[in-house]
């Protein structure tokens, strides 16, 4: 088991655009997804992106766990999925608030509007191009993932730092939430 070293907020490489990769069936890919995974899992992570261990590279790991799906969503694919050279296109102007958290932003979390429904796609490890449909939970790590690639971090989708809080504090900010729901 290989676990790699997460780059945290302030490493210069997860605000550099990261670089194509040319055969994503090369083994060292395979390798250095396999060790992605271990990372993320060991981590405790839902999805890691390739500068987020300091390999400036166009690849992410992620799951869409079933158990945070909403109500009417597409059922997401099990279990990891790799995707080299991914992109997003927003499917409509439907946005969504979310919390999001980030391995290389220990301790913290905030409120980030998304799109809803998205398509991506990207190549897997054996070559073939894989393309999906994404709503909620599914969307918001891929969005969040491929915008590691571009040197984009959750906090810059932000709307604003107010709703930015420490895990430990994050009922406070959840219990404003419900509270506003209401109008
Ligand atoms: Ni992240």
């Amino acid at each position: 088991m290989t676990l790699l070293k997460i780059a945290l907020m302030g490493r210069p490489v997860l605000r550099r655009k990261a670089a194509p990769i040319d055969d994503p069936t090369d083994p060292a890919v395979a390798v250095l997804a396999r060790d992605m995974i271990e990372t993320m899992d060991d981590a405790g992570g839902v999805g890691l992106a390739g500068p987020q261990i300091h390999a400036d590279r166009r690849i992410i790991v992620f799951r869409a766990p079933a158990e945070r799906l909403a109500a009417g969503e597409e059922e997401p694919p099990e279990g990891v999925t790799v995707l080299v050279n991914p992109v997003v296109e927003p499917l409509d102007d439907m946005m969504a608030l979310g919390l999001e958290g980030c391995l290389s932003i220990p301790g913290l979390r905030g409120l980030v509007p998304r799109h809803d429904r998205i398509r991506y796609s990207g190549t897997g490890l054996d070559g073939g191009r894989i393309e999906r449909e994404a709503t909620g939970f599914h969307a918001r790590v891929v969005q969040h993932e491929v915008d590691h690639l571009d040197g984009i971090l959750y906090l810059d989708r932000m709307d604003g730092m107010e709703t930015l809080a420490f895990d430990s504090e994050l009922h406070h900010l959840l219990e404003q939430e419900e509270s506003t729901d209401d109008d």
